[in-house]
């Protein structure tokens, strides 16, 4: 869960963490160069994160029967997932345009799709891929577990220091984690009176019900 307005993890949590990043998604010669340009646009907490996250994705991918392609998606949209996340407001607003209040207001809330933004720039044309990176703020379809699983690993990677149940869940039942994860979000942000985007509202309604708590 990423990146309302006002939602807990990814802001001060992220520099709470103390683990250092391992290299070995970027080792990958397939996400390297990714690797290098993301690195050069968010401060070096940011990049731990980004690693973490794809690292955590890679495992739940895994765990839940991805195929290699798929494997493969994922590595390369949890690297390119918060490619934006530290531009200036500006740059969020020049890169995506908002399409209602709450985004020109919450600049933030752009970042998933001025990250999109980047990453087609820098040559990315896989729509599976696009749509995980654009889709880690607002959500994606149950049908896209590329998607799902950078969702879910936005939310629960280590580093963050919460959200372990959710991360053990994942493991095994992507599904089930993934809507926990929506859910939670905004339960989240209606406990706490705080703005909802359209797009989170829409996603959460398509859940099915039946699987809800
Ligand atoms: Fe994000
Ligand atoms: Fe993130």
């Amino acid at each position: 869960m990423s990146d309302e307005p006002s939602r807990p993890p990814d802001y001060p949590a992220d520099r709470a963490h103390g683990a250092e990043p391992r290299p070995d998604v970027c080792a990958e010669a397939a996400v390297a160069p990714f690797c290098g340009r993301v690195r050069e646009l968010v401060s070096q907490d940011r990049f731990e994160h980004i690693c973490r996250v794809a690292e955590t994705a890679l495992a739940i991918a895994g765990g839940n029967g991805l195929t290699e392609l798929e494997r493969a998606q994922v590595a390369l949209a949890a690297i390119l997932h918060d490619a934006a996340r530290d531009l200036p407001d500006e740059e969020l607003l020049r890169l995506a345009p908002p399409a209602i209040e709450l985004e020109a207001t919450h600049p933030l809330t752009l970042h998933g799709r001025a990250s999109r933004r980047l990453a087609e720039a820098w040559g990315v044309t896989d729509e599976t891929v696009l749509q995980a990176v654009e889709g880690h703020v607002f959500g994606v379809q149950l049908d896209q577990p590329v998607g799902m699983c950078v969702y879910v690993a936005d939310v629960c990677e280590p580093g963050r220091g919460v959200n372990g149940d959710l991360l053990e869940l994942a493991m095994h039942d992507l599904r089930a984690a993934y809507k926990g994860a929506v859910e939670a979000k905004v339960e989240y942000l209606k406990a706490t009176g705080k703005p909802i985007h359209p797009a989170t509202l829409a996603i959460y309604r398509s859940l099915p019900r039946a699987d809800r708590a």
